[in-house]
């Protein structure tokens, strides 16, 4: 197999409503990356589209009265405008109302039938037609839908089964020997702990009470589950079981499969599941990533709450909108857009620091050197250490990009960004330009074109994610093609002595931001009520400083965990048996859903070992051990020691 070949997806969006900019922060990430890798040499497929069948849009479509194909006809043309709006270069679009993709689905459900692991029953539950979820009683919260919090339905119907449950040992093993499959980590340890090593049940892939779906061919009055139909997206558009399998024999399996961490399940357990039972090679990562939110949650149709891309895209221009989304979210987790934090780093990163810097150079070398580019010396000591970062910056951005880093390899190459406008203070062109002393101007010549070399290879490592942006600045520096990809970036000083710049229109002129964030409160007013809530939350939270006295007042120590078992009685609690140095202690923990008792025996942790004993569903637990969790408590890990270390001993 060619090594150079590199498949990405993103989820396919429901066509129940318009995409805001939180969808598109997935596929902005996953352009961005196929944009990387194609021009790093390699043989790229970029796999989008959109989901289109489900009680959710018969019923959206039922609502304004239209056909259901009228209905995501309309929303799947306008999910294509923000794509271009955004220059989303997707090798494929695929549509789950096409008849490609509804042939595969029937094959892919009468294959597992055959083959038994699809079967006929009755199922009875509770069905959250939102998220298109079944569960069962005992996993619902409140009586709802533990994703999304709202009511369920009840519903009993004649189904067909997919036994997942003759593939959970198959994939809890796959999982714990390859620990990239999903990514973050922390994802994988959610999959195991609160899914897979708690037991799979046999999943519902058929429903009888609604007609948009695609039909079961041997079985018509059943239309297949809407998430069996969906994930086979990913293959059906390669042509898998059509007449011609070019692609997905080329491409499949899939390199990255970009999911938003609420959408993870399905993705790293019906999925998986699905393709080994149909003996197909498992995607070498699902990688959950975070969402956009706002400061007062999620983003979401029914809060009323939504930002409309094209909104910001026309604002501001897409290279900016596609910086925000790229920079701003750290990759794996959440990132909060609030109209100040675009304005900021739209004026700060873009106008200032890289847009600025731009102008003055070309600017200078126009005025100082007729607009050609000046004389240098690439081994002076002058620019010694921009040249050098400069070199460097290719493998950093790559070994970030690897990693899916996608904000670390941005901020990478802002780091030369700054270091250039720092040599402009430092080494004052205005002044050189004077030419009081010998060798002013020469010296001048060679900071000019430290800079415009510098920004030449911004350019090159910013085009994946700022197309735009990188053509403009070539265009300024007046650069030829053949030094705009990024094997021209293993020397400085590629850039041709004489080359004529050209001064070109700001590329990102600044905002003025009060005026700015004044229109945009307009637009999309920020939450007041959630902020209230989220301020009052702050305020509850506000932990005073305390001396060195008051730490000294905890008795923390490493405590071996030597036995574990479940509360029987709780849903969240542990019985953990500790040992202290020569004490035994039993504590109770909150953090069954996040691990197993026996992925905990053996384990050394940090134990506060003077709290006061408290009953815990009747057991009294001496002491709770240490662990770090995400704000919304989907996140967890207990602390540990980096180097093994005996129990008893003190923490401080
Ligand atoms: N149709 C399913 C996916 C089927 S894939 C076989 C679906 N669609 S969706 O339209 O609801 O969501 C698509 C993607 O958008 C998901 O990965 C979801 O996490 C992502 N996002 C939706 N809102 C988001 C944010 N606010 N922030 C980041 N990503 C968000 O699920």
């Amino acid at each position: 197999m060619n090594e150079k070949r590199f498949m990405i997806t993103t989820p396919i969006y429901y066509t129940s409503g318009s995409l805001h900019i939180g969808h598109c922060y997935t596929t902005v990430a996953a352009d961005a990356i196929a944009r990387y890798k194609r021009q790093n040499g390699y043989d790229v497929y970029f796999l989008t589209g959109s989901d289109e069948h489900g009680q959710k849009v018969e019923r959206e479509a039922a609502k304004v009265n239209k056909t259901p194909k009228e209905y995501v006809d309309e929303i799947t043309n306008s999910f294509k405008d923000v794509w271009k709006l955004l220059d989303i270069s997707y090798d494929g679009y695929v549509r789950t109302t096409d008849d490609y993709h509804k042939e595969t689905v029937q094959k892919i459900f009468k294959k597992l039938y055959d083959k038994g692991d699809i079967y006929k029953s009755e199922y009875e539950g509770h069905y959250c037609t939102p998220c298109e979820s079944f569960w069962l009683e005992r996993q619902l919260k409140e009586n709802c839908c533990p994703d999304c919090g709202r009511q369920t339905e009840l519903v009993r119907e004649e189904s067909y089964f997919f036994r997942l449950s003759n593939y959970a040992d198959r994939l809890i093993k796959h999982i714990k020997e390859h620990p990239e499959f999903i990514q973050p980590a922390s994802r994988a340890n959610e999959m195991l702990n609160n899914f897979l090593l708690p037991g799979l049940e046999d999943l519902c892939v058929s429903r009888t009470t609604f007609k948009w779906g695609i039909p079961v061919d041997f079985d018509s009055k059943h239309v297949v589950y809407v998430w069996l139909d969906a994930l086979a997206n990913y293959i059906s558009k390669l042509g898998y079981l059509s007449d011609d399998e070019t692609l997905f024999q080329k491409y499949w399996p899939a390199s990255v499969q970009l999911v938003g961490k609420e959408i993870v399940r399905f993705h790293t357990i019906i999925w998986p599941i699905m393709l080994m039972a149909l003996d197909i090679p498992l995607p070498k990562q699902v990688f959950g990533h975070g969402w956009l939110v706002l400061e007062g949650g999620k983003m979401s149709k029914s809060k009323g709450n939504v930002i409309d891309p094209i909104t910001l895209i026309n604002r501001y221009g897409k290279d900016a909108v596609r910086y925000f989304l790229l920079r701003e979210v750290p990759f794996g987790s959440d990132g909060v857009f609030s109209n100040a934090s675009l304005v900021n780093r739209i004026n700060i990163d873009l106008a200032n620091n890289l847009g600025n810097l731009l102008s003055r150079t070309v600017a200078m070398i126009e005025k100082y050197f007729e607009g050609n580019i000046p004389k240098s010396d690439v081994s002076s000591d002058l620019g010694k250490d921009l040249r050098s970062f400069a070199l460097s910056l290719p493998k950093t951005v790559d070994a970030n990009m690897n990693a899916l880093k996608i904000p670390e390899a941005l901020q990478s190459v802002w780091v030369l960004i700054d270091m250039c406008n720092k040599f402009i203070d430092e080494t004052k062109p205005w002044v050189l330009a004077k030419g009081e002393n010998e060798g002013d101007i020469e010296t001048l010549g060679n900071v000019l074109y430290h800079l415009a070399e510098c920004l030449r290879f911004v350019a090159v490592l910013i085009a994946p994610f700022l197309p735009d942006t990188a053509s403009a600045m070539f265009e300024q520096l007046g650069v030829d093609s053949d030094l705009t990809t990024p094997n021209s970036l293993t020397e400085f000083g590629g850039l041709k002595v004489g080359l004529a710049v050209k001064k070109g229109d700001a590329i990102f002129p600044r905002i003025d931001a009060k005026k700015e964030l004044e229109e945009l409160e307009k637009l999309f007013p920020s939450d007041s009520e959630a902020k209230e809530e989220k301020k009052a939350e702050e305020i509850a939270k506000e932990i005073p400083e305390i001396t060195y006295d008051d730490f000294a007042k905890l008795d923390l120590r490493l405590a071996l965990i030597t036995e574990c078992e479940e509360v029987k009685k709780s849903r969240s609690l542990l019985k953990l048996t500790l040992k202290v140095g020569n004490e035994t202690r039993t504590v109770v923990s909150g953090i069954k859903s996040f691990y197993a008792p026996d992925d905990l025996v053996g384990k050394t942790v940090v134990l506060v070992a003077n709290l006061a004993p408290k009953k815990l569903c009747g057991i009294e637990s001496h002491g709770m051990i240490l662990c770090a969790s995400n704000s919304d408590d989907t996140v967890l890990s207990a602390l540990t020691t980096l180097a093994p270390m005996d129990d008893g001993l003190k923490v401080r």
